[in-house]
């Protein structure tokens, strides 16, 4: 459930009329409810119960400061893939105590600042990169809590782009070597091994992976056991899906029942984190946009809007579908068949093809499930400014990112020694 509902005809963020905040903040711009964010991180953490559990919201999602720290608010820890996502948390006001690292390229300076900040646990996904860490810890004075993230070769059924838990992609180490390098840590006096992680992909709509997964890594855990290893805790990623159009994910309530149910089954209950960030902040922001031209033709009509690629990038990366709304019902505007595109020079600049729009040229539209994946992985292509971001409270909104400028943009370049 979410915060974007109609009015007498008009699309609303909570109390905020969007045509409102295209008037004074201009288009295109991302719009957040605080109100959804913060509901959808309840509901994945009363899910949990009273079990022993951390809910580690993932930054790569959205990772604007305003985000996270309304996340941090209400007590949620994080999850950072960069040293700058964890500057991010930091200055956000989150809790380096609660944010684990997790990421298959961490550089030796990022690992330095993770340790100097006290993270929670650093993932590692390499022998490489734990020989790294015991270097850094030692020479730093500081000792390093680890998890190793196992890859459990399980299929998650989901858009390869995004597919993370199968043996042929890059992440973690496979889970039948990772004994090996547990003990290999564990002689390292500068490294505590504090537990076991795994993330297998993103938008998954099934329970089915999660619990085969879950399957694997328990069975690590009581190899581990038997090897004289106590893990602290059990990783187990994030990856929910969420409905953009048709999808059935389970909610987070039947998901965190499934994995609950293979946990409870043991002697002691050992506490788990997840790193959930598509479910908590997708469908909590829409992408607003305004059509520029309206181009009649055959066997095509487009809207030609003022977003393109460089800000939402799903739909041409991954051949995302997501929906696509008129944010003013006009009864009276001929409806047609449009191809939503925006005015970046390729043909894959669509955010969304073959709509049924009653709308003319000059009516705003919203992108909706913009929450997660979009401002984020925005460009500068073509020169574009990126757009601003806006968090609505009831019926207050601030602009918690400031549109670009071209100065902005042309910042860092000089024509010095040309
Ligand atoms: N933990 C790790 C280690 C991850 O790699 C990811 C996502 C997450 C947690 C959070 O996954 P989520 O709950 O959001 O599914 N740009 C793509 C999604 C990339 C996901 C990468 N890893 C998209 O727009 O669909």
């Amino acid at each position: 459930m979410d915060h974007f509902n109609y009015r007498h005809q008009r699309l609303y963020a909570e109390d905020v009329a969007l045509e409102t905040i295209a008037n004074t903040v201009g288009t295109p711009c991302y719009v957040y409810s605080r109100a959804t964010l913060e509901r959808h991180w309840r509901v994945v953490d009363d899910a949990f119960g009273d079990y022993p559990h951390r809910i580690c919201y993932s930054v790569k999602a959205n990772s604007n400061l305003a985000v996270l720290r309304t996340l941090a608010k209400l007590g949620s820890g994080f999850d950072i893939v960069s040293g700058g996502e964890l500057e991010r948390v930091l200055r956000a006001g989150g809790d380096p105590q609660q944010t684990v690292f997790s990421g298959v390229g961490k550089t030796e300076s990022e690992i330095r600042f993770a340790l100097e900040s006290g993270v929670s646990c650093i993932n590692i996904e390499s022998k490489g990169e734990l020989d790294r860490i015991g270097r850094c810890a030692a020479e730093l004075g500081i000792t390093a809590r680890i998890a190793v993230r196992v890859n459990p070769d399980v299929d998650p059924v989901t858009h390869p782009y995004i597919a993370t838990g199968l043996q042929e992609t890059k992440f973690g180490v496979p889970i039948a070597g990772a004994v090996e390098l547990y003990q290999r840590a564990s002689q390292h006096p500068q490294i505590e091994i504090s537990g076991v992680a795994c993330h297998i992909g993103s938008q998954l709509t099934d329970v089915g992976p999660y619990t085969e997964a879950v399957d694997r890594v328990l069975a690590l855990v009581d190899q581990l056991q038997d090897a004289g290893i106590l893990l602290q805790h059990v990783d187990l990623g994030g990856g929910l899906g969420i409905r953009y159009r048709d999808e059935q994910p389970p909610s987070p309530a039947a998901y965190v029942e499934a994995l609950l149910a293979r946990f409870k089954q043991r002697d002691t209950h050992i506490p788990i984190s997840i790193e959930p960030g598509r479910v908590i902040v997708g469908n909590a922001g829409i992408l607003l946009t305004r059509v520029e031209y309206l181009k009649h033709g055959k066997p095509k009509n487009f809207a030609i809007v003022d977003a393109a690629m460089n800000d939402l990038l799903r739909p041409a990366l991954y051949q995302a579908w997501q929906e696509i709304v008129a944010v003013e019902i006009e009864p009276d505007a001929p409806t047609r068949t449009y191809d939503v595109v925006g005015p970046v020079c390729e043909t894959a600049d669509s955010l969304g093809s073959n709509r049924e729009l009653a709308i003319r040229a000059g009516a705003l539209l919203a992108i909706r499930s913009a929450g997660a994946y979009g401002a984020v992985m925005s460009s500068n292509y073509n020169t574009r400014p990126r757009a601003p971001e806006v968090l609505v409270n009831g019926a207050r909104y601030s602009v918690v990112r400031r549109r670009e400028t071209i100065d902005d943009v042309l910042r860092n370049e000089t024509l010095e020694g040309v």
